[in-house]
């Protein structure tokens, strides 16, 4: 008899955006109906780069969760610092003594969505930060895509592994990495096959699409984001990767809200935004797979296994049940639309 019911320890999300001010007040509840945890990115305007400003981030977080009326201790945000050039090696000591920091994030300068601020030269100007983050275990995140705009937008992930990656973890071998949100079957072979500490997450919108889907009958402009979708193969790549018995691949569900106009636009906005479905999604990728039964895997332990953390007590419920995703959900004074608006999927979380 096929599964009615999945129960699965309390998931967490290893990369969201949540924005802030009345964007975050909008949408904080969804993430913390579906996740334990999440690792909240720093790419705000100016970018979170100090313990300050990552405390202050996270109480005004903590007042949006009260005020969407989520209980007290059930979400835990899990916050991170944005590297730049001038990052310094004291503010990790002081991130790691924290206690609620648990990354830094590295965004090649003019890489996605707010990342003016970022880094120009990883190993020419920060290799006393790196040093810093080896010594005391704080792993860096990456978005990896080379920014040179000669290359090709659907080789930047795969160039980066050769161009920064690989001379990164050859000068800084201890230092834990996560690859984020890979998109190729070259991110999935090299997380895969490395040495050292590195893993990888994956998001619901990469093991779901190809890139096909982002011009299916006109632009569509719900299914770009960045890294953008990648051919067929880098697909199947990664469900095999998420769907494996490897303990590098994890949830990140990147999700990255921007309102409808700032998508529906001449110059439409990178990000999907998946928090208030994510569970939803993952488990129509891994049902799909016919793999549905190592979805707990990937969504609940690997990633603290990883991060260090302790694994969440306490369940969630999926049932085989026809979830439509909404058509469009508030957003302030706005409106987003969800990956997959108006499309039905196998797995409804109760
Ligand atoms: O599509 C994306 N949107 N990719 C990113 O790296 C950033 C994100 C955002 O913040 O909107
Ligand atoms: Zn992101």
């Amino acid at each position: 008899m096929t599964q009615q019911t999945l129960i699965i320890t309390r998931p967490d999300d290893w990369h969201v955006h949540l924005r802030d001010d009345e964007a975050m007040q909008a949408i904080v509840g969804h993430t913390a109906r579906q996740f334990a945890r999440a690792v909240i990115m720093p790419n705000l305007k100016p970018p979170v780069t100090t313990v300050a400003l990552a405390q202050a981030y996270c109480a005004r977080i903590e007042r949006a969760l009260m005020a969407s009326g989520v209980v007290k201790g059930s979400f835990t945000p899990l916050m991170t610092l944005y590297l730049t050039d001038k990052t310094d090696p004291d503010e990790i000591i002081r991130a790691h003594e924290a206690g609620n920091i648990v990354a830094l994030k590295l965004y090649p300068a003019g890489a996605t969505t707010n990342s003016d601020a970022g880094v120009t030269d990883l190993l020419g100007k920060c290799s006393k930060v790196l040093e810093a983050m080896q010594r005391v275990g704080m792993p860096l995140l990456v978005h990896g895509e080379v920014t040179d705009p000669e290359v090709d937008v659907f080789d930047r992930e795969a160039l980066f592994i050769d161009r920064v990656m690989i001379p990164l973890r050859k000068a800084f071998p201890e230092l834990k990495v996560v690859f984020e949100h890979i998109t190729t079957k070259d991110g999935v072979d090299y997380v895969r096959d490395a040495a050292g500490p590195i893993a990888a997450t994956i998001t619901a919108q990469h093991l779901l699409y190809n890139r096909n889907e982002i011009f299916k009958g006109g632009v569509r402009p719900h299914f770009y984001c960045l890294p953008i979708l990648k051919r067929e193969l880098h697909r199947v790549a990664l469900v095999e990767a998420a769907t494996s018995d490897s303990p590098r691949f994890f949830l990140g569900s990147d999700s990255a809200p921007h309102a409808k106009g700032l998508k529906e636009n001449a110059c439409g906005c990178a990000g999907c935004y998946t928090a208030v479905h994510a569970l939803e999604l993952y488990a129509t990728a891994f049902e799909r797979a016919q793999k549905i039964e190592k979805l707990e895997a990937f969504a609940s332990f690997r990633g603290p296994d990883f991060y260090g953390l302790p694994r969440n007590t306490g369940t969630v419920t999926l049932k085989r049940e026809a979830y439509t995703v909404p058509l469009e959900v508030a957003y302030g004074s706005e409106t987003l639309v969800p990956l997959a608006a108006g499309e039905t999927l196998p797995w409804a979380m109760v």
